[in-house]
């Protein structure tokens, strides 16, 4: 199997945070957040593995600022490394407020995933280059 750059399986994923994604003080919740980051990544997993992706583990999430109601939250996800049959992925959360025009950092995780077969037995992934 050819190695594939890290570059390869970059994802960006735009939301909008509205009304029901946020807690009482009207900011972000942080589940919401992590639900999207797990679409973003399993996403770029997929992208670097070409088969169905798991969850594995979710590491080191740490929220730095809260993203506000009516902003843009972007997330950006890229394989980083790859092991036998699972992939780490790097997500980094950007928040803007498209009315005051500023962008700010929001937070950042390492997630883990596994690739699985047909039979939906880890499957052998493609080795990264960084
Ligand atoms: C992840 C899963 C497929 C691993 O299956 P398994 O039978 O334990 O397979 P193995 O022991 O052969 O491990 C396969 C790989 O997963 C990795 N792995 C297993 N558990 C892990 C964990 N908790 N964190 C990080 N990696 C893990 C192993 O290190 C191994 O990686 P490698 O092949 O790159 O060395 C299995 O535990 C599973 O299906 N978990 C539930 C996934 C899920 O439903 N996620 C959604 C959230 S509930």
């Amino acid at each position: 199997m050819n190695a594939k750059k890290s570059a390869d399986s970059k994802v960006i994923m735009t939301e909008l945070v509205l009304p029901n994604d946020t807690n009482f003080f009207g900011n972000l919740m942080g589940g919401r957040l992590m639900y999207w980051m797990d679409i973003a990544a399993a996403i770029s997993a997929g992208k670097h593995c070409n088969a169905p992706v798991v969850t594995a583990s979710v590491d080191n999430i740490s929220f730095e600022s809260p993203v506000k109601l009516g902003n843009v939250v972007h997330i950006e996800a890229f394989v980083t490394r790859a092991f036998h049959t699972s992939m780490e992925v790097y997500l980094r959360v950007w928040g803007e407020d498209t009315t005051r025009q500023f962008k700010y950092k929001s937070n950042e995780a390492y997630y883990t995933f596994v690739a699985l077969d047909p039979h939906r037995k880890p499957l052998p992934v493609v080795q990264v280059i960084p």
